[in-house]
């Protein structure tokens, strides 16, 4: 061991420099380094990530490895591998919910393809590795189920709590699971606010990293009632490029701005269209405004989808899933799920949590 080049402090100290993606701290101080094993100049590290953070492991060990190879003296061989680090989340909000992160995706205008977004974010995190809760609060015209290919009813328990329908390991709640679609629902002001505490509140959503909120269009009254009820991550806008949408997006980037609920990007939905037939790109809404006014309005640019005919037959099929399946469609959300798990990483690194102290 003493007669290895690789020099064990040094080890020591990039590990405590290499900042987990979940928390912005070092691997070592959150214990997280696993096992180090210097073999003449073999360096083999395990380290733990959380599944929150599971959409980085691969760019996070690539990156721990480049670290160790170039800054340690001498010529170390290095290996890292990554496990998996179990880490709760905490309850939040004093409503009993224990989640990581919670998002909001919301624009100002109709038809833009939030619903589309929301399921497909939450589609990626899991598939990524996270564990991921879907809820519906688009109360008035519901449509994940649908989306989702998704028909049960939600259990509720002795305690009249509600179990959330699981669906291939998403956690997912809407009131399309608690009335019948054909029926007309009048819901008041107050009676919103009730369901969308309800189903924050009296669904045992479990431990989570990511709650996907699906917001109805327009999203005043909601968004306010989500901000009082407990601590937004954060809002995701979608926007299709055209003028009108545009403004309309500035609109609810304001709202969100106006209660509190930082910004976490916008997404351009309905970008352009590549027609199957003769592969020219086809504009219909104008391309790349979204892009623009998310530079103009300091908001993170987290992606654009393009229209696909099969993008629109898998959410009427119920197979929205299917969309990570199929290479035409699926860098496009791929794209969308890893900008925003990362920007979320990258701003916890410039302002890492204060940790907190169980004996207080
Ligand atoms: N990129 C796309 N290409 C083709 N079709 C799309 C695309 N995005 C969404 N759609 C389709 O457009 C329709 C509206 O999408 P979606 O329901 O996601 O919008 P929304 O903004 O949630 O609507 P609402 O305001 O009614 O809640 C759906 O039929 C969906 O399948
Ligand atoms: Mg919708």
């Amino acid at each position: 061991m003493s007669d290895s080049p690789i020099d064990t402090a040094a080890v020591e100290r990039l590990l405590n420099d290499f900042a987990d993606p979940e928390t912005g701290r070092g691997l070592k101080q959150m214990d997280q380094v696993v096992d180090v094993s210097i073999n003449d100049e073999q360096l083999d590290v395990t380290i733990g990530l959380t599944s929150y953070s599971a959409p980085l492991w691969e760019e996070t060990r690539q990156s721990l490895t480049e670290q160790l190879q170039s800054k340690l003296p001498g010529k170390a061989q290095v290996r890292v591998q990554v496990v998996e680090h179990e880490r709760p989340a905490q309850p939040i909000g004093g409503i009993g919910l224990t989640v990581k992160s919670v998002i909001a995706v919301g624009s100002g205008k109709g038809g833009v393809g939030k619903s589309t977004i929301a399921a497909s974010l939450a589609l990626g995190l899991k598939r990524a590795g996270a564990k991921v809760g879907l809820m519906d609060a688009d109360v008035y015209g519901p449509s994940i189920p649908h989306l989702l290919g998704v028909d049960e009813k939600p259990t509720a328990t002795a305690e009249k709590r509600l179990q959330p329908v699981e669906s291939d390991g998403l956690k997912l709640m809407s009131m399309g699971f608690l009335v019948d679609p054909k029926e007309a629902v009048i819901w008041r002001g107050p009676m919103l606010h009730g369901v969308i505490t309800q189903f924050l509140r009296d669904t045992d959503w479990g431990d989570l990293d990511y709650l996907i909120i699906d917001m109805p269009p327009g999203t005043g009254d909601i968004s306010l009632t989500l901000s009082q009820l407990l601590p937004l991550t954060g809002a995701v806008v979608v926007c299709t490029p055209q003028d009108v949408a545009l403004l309309d997006a500035v609109k609810a980037v304001a709202m969100f701005r106006k209660v509190n609920i930082p910004l976490l990007g916008i997404v351009e939905n309905m970008s352009y269209f590549l027609c199957p037939d003769n592969g020219k790109r086809y504009e219909i809404f104008g391309s790349g405004g979204a892009r623009r006014k998310a530079e103009e309005l300091e908001v993170p640019f987290l992606g654009e989808v393009p229209i696909q005919i099969a993008i629109r037959e898998r959410g009427d099929a119920g197979e929205t899933a299917g969309n990570f399946a199929d290479q035409e469609s699926a860098p496009y959300f791929d794209r969308i799920c890893y900008s925003l798990v990362k920007n979320i990483a990258s701003s916890k690194a410039a302002d890492p949590p204060m940790p907190s102290l169980s004996v207080l």
